[in-house]
C-alpha cells in the first residue's frame, strides 16, 4: 500500500504537483510524426491536464498550441490550417505555431490589437519519427532520449497510439509487473499456443512466483524477474522503467522489441504509445501481422475516428465467459485488451492506500520509490534527474535468457551486453553525471 499522499504524488500530473513539475522538466513524446502534415487537420492532444492542439504548418513546421481561441474560447480544432497558421472558423483570428496572434480581421486595419495577443505554445522537436515537446521552463535544459528505435530506419520499427482510461502510474505498473503474464495471459490448452513451445513459454507458465532483483539506474530502475527453468537452469526476464513514464518489457527470444510511452493526458487518462522494432532489420511480414492482427499483437484495434480501444469499460472489454471457461484464462480477446482491463477496472486513480502487495510486487514497489523520490526530490530540493541531461541512457534494452541457477543477471558480462549496458546497472547509477 501507499500513503494516501505518496499516492497523490505519484499520480497528479497537472502544473504545479510535484509529478507534473516532474515531468515538465523531460522532453516528452506526443504524436507519431505522420499524423499531421503541412496544412492537414490539427489534432487534438491534451497532455498533462492542458488542452493542445498539434499542427503541420504550409512549411512543415510542427506546432503545439493551446486548443482554444485567445477570443472566444472557440476551439482551433475546427480552424483552417492554411499560410502558416491556424484560423479560427469563429471570428477569423489566426495564430502561428508560436501561438502568436498574425491576423485579426474583426479589428479595424490600424489597430495594433494582434499585437498583444497570443495563446500558449509549447516547442516541438521531431525525433526517432515522433513529435516530442517540452512544457517546462527551458527547453534547454533538457535533452532527447536516444532510445534505439530512435536511430534505426522506418522500415525497421511501428509505431500505435491509442487512449487508455486510467492514470499513466498503473499503465506503467502493468507493464512492468511481470508477474501477471503467468495468470492474466495464459490460455487453457497451451499444446496448441505459441507459448508453450519454448521454454521461456513454459517457464512463464509453471513458475507462477518470480523472486526478484532490481536495480537502480540514472534512467530509472531495471527490474530482473527469475524463474526456475528446466534442468537446473533460470529464465531471466528484464524490464525496464525509464523515467518518467517509460516502460520496456523484455521481448522472447529472437522476437521483435517493444517499447511503451505512458504519457498522460490527464489525471485519468493516458496516452498508450508503441514501438515495435528490430535493431539491424527492417521488420518481417510475420512481424507485421503479428503486429497487426496476430494473436499475440501488443495492439488493439481503435474505434474509428477517434482513439479509443474497441475492447473498453463499457463492452466490458468483450469477455466472453464461455471462452474463460474453456480457452484462455481471462475470456478478454488479446494482451493488449486483457491489460486494459484489470489497470482500468481499479478505478481512473487506482486507490493505492487500500492495496496488499506481497513479494511479487517488488518491481511495483521498486517503480514507486523511484518516481515519487525524484518528484519529492524536485520539489524539496530542486534537484532534476540526470537523465534531463544525458540521453545516451536511455540507449539501452530489456532482455531475457535461460540462465545456469545461482547466476544473477547483473553478474553476468554477456547479459548486461545484450542490455547495451558495460557495467552493472547499479554501477552505472552511482557515476552518473552530476548537475
Ligand atoms: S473565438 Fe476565435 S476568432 Fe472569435
Ligand atoms: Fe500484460
Amino acid at each position: 500500500m501507499l500513503k494516501a499522499e505518496d499516492n497523490e504524488i505519484l499520480t497528479r500530473v497537472s502544473r504545479g504537483t510535484p509529478m507534473g513539475d516532474l515531468m515538465r522538466q523531460f522532453w516528452i513524446p506526443f504524436l507519431i510524426d505522420s499524423e499531421v502534415e503541412p496544412d492537414g487537420a490539427p489534432v487534438r492532444v491534451k497532455l498533462l491536464g492542458e488542452s493542445l492542439l498539434a499542427f503541420c504548418n504550409t512549411e512543415g513546421k510542427f506546432g503545439l498550441i493551446a486548443e482554444n481561441c485567445a477570443h472566444r474560447r472557440a476551439s482551433l480544432f475546427y480552424g483552417r490550417n492554411e499560410g502558416c497558421g491556424i484560423r479560427c472558423i469563429y471570428h477569423g483570428w489566426k495564430y502561428d505555431i508560436d501561438g502568436k496572434c498574425v491576423d485579426l480581421p474583426s479589428e479595424p486595419a490600424a489597430s495594433d490589437f494582434k499585437s498583444r495577443v497570443s495563446i500558449t505554445a509549447y516547442p516541438v522537436r521531431a525525433h526517432g519519427g515522433m513529435l516530442w515537446t517540452f512544457m517546462g521552463p527551458d527547453p534547454s535544459s533538457a535533452v532527447l532520449p536516444q532510445f534505439e528505435w530512435t536511430g534505426v530506419p522506418r522500415e525497421n520499427r511501428y509505431f500505435s497510439r491509442w487512449q487508455q482510461e486510467c492514470n499513466y502510474a498503473q499503465c506503467v505498473e502493468g507493464e512492468i509487473d511481470s508477474s501477471h503474464v503467468s495468470a492474466l495471459h495464459q490460455v487453457l490448452h497451451p499444446k496448441e499456443e505459441y507459448h508453450a513451445t519454448s521454454i521461456w513459454g513454459s517457464s512463464m507458465r509453471n513458475d507462477t512466483a518470480p523472486s526478484w532483483k532490481v536495480d537502480e539506474t540514472p534512467y530509472g530502475v531495471a527490474l530482473g524477474a527469475r524463474r526456475d527453468a528446466a534442468g537446473g537452469t533460470s529464465l531471466w526476464r528484464v524490464n525496464h522503467f525509464l523515467m518518467p513514464f517509460y516502460t520496456m518489457i523484455a521481448p522472447e527470444i529472437g522476437r521483435f522489441i517493444n517499447m511503451r510511452m505512458w504519457v498522460p493526458a490527464d489525471d485519468e487518462h493516458t496516452w498508450g504509445i508503441g514501438v515495435s522494432y528490430r535493431p539491424e532489420t527492417p521488420l518481417t511480414a510475420e512481424d507485421m501481422y503479428q503486429l497487426g492482427s496476430g494473436p499475440l499483437s501488443p495492439y488493439i484495434p481503435l474505434i474509428p475516428g477517434t482513439m479509443r480501444p474497441i475492447y473498453n469499460a463499457d463492452n466490458d472489454y468483450m469477455i466472453d465467459r464461455q471462452k474463460q471457461r474453456t480457452e484462455t484464462y481471462s475470456g478478454i480477446p488479446g494482451t493488449r485488451a486483457q491489460d486494459s482491463a484489470v489497470i482500468e477496472s481499479a478505478g481512473a486513480i487506482a486507490d493505492r492506500t487500500l492495496e496488499r502487495l506481497g513479494t511479487s510486487d517488488t518491481a511495483i514497489i521498486a517503480m514507486r520509490r523511484v518516481a515519487i523520490n525524484a518528484a519529492k526530490a524536485l520539489r524539496d530540493e530542486g534537484t532534476i534527474p540526470a537523465a534531463t541531461r544525458d540521453g545516451s541512457v536511455y540507449d539501452i534494452r530489456s532482455h531475457s535468457a535461460i540462465m545456469p541457477d545461482g547466476v544473477d543477471f547483473d553478474d553476468d558480462p554477456e547479459f548486461l551486453r545484450r542490455m547495451k549496458m558495460d557495467r552493472r546497472p547499479r554501477e552505472l547509477a552511482a557515476t552518473e553525471p552530476s548537475r
